[in-house]
């Protein structure tokens, strides 16, 4: 009887101590939180050419190809797709996510940091915020 007590005791406290351990290892243990403005620098440098300054696709006009994929529309696209999917396809590219190189990768030249920047400002672009 005391010992089943005592056991479930110490289970309590595992428990405690973890979640303790869990809140104070905050943001740094979580996923870095997306900054909208310094995702938007971000996508005119190296998403625009392609992806349009509002997600709508290809920005350039008549002098150069398009390539020979269809640009998705992101505005449409990016609400069907969960944080980690828009990251892995930023990050590792087209074919990582059952696409075409046509959409290269990105993740040689930007942190995690930077990624969450540019999914926050993509979700911008439909105005969820988030
Ligand atoms: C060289 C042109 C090019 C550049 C630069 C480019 N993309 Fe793409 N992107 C594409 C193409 C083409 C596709 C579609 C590929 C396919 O359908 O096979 C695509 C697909 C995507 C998708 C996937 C949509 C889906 O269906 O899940 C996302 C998200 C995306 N791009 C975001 C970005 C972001 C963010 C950047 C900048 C960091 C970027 N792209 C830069 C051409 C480009």
């Amino acid at each position: 009887m005391m010992t089943a007590f005592g056991r479930r005791r110490g289970v309590w406290q595992a428990v405690m101590i973890w979640a303790a351990w869990v809140s104070m290892a905050g943001p740094g243990w979580a996923e870095p939180v997306g900054d909208v403005a310094s995702g938007k620098a971000l996508y005119i440098e190296r998403c625009v050419l392609c992806h349009g300054s509002k997600g709508h696709g290809w920005d350039w006009g008549q002098k150069v190809m398009r390539p020979p994929v269809p640009v998705p529309n992101l505005v449409e696209v990016v609400p069907q797709r969960s944080d980690e999917a828009l990251k892995t396809v930023i990050r590792d590219g087209g074919e990582a996510v059952g696409l075409t190189r046509f959409m290269p990768a990105f993740g040689f030249n930007m942190s995690a940091q930077e990624l969450s920047d540019v999914v926050a400002y993509l979700r911008s672009l439909y105005g969820q915020g988030k």
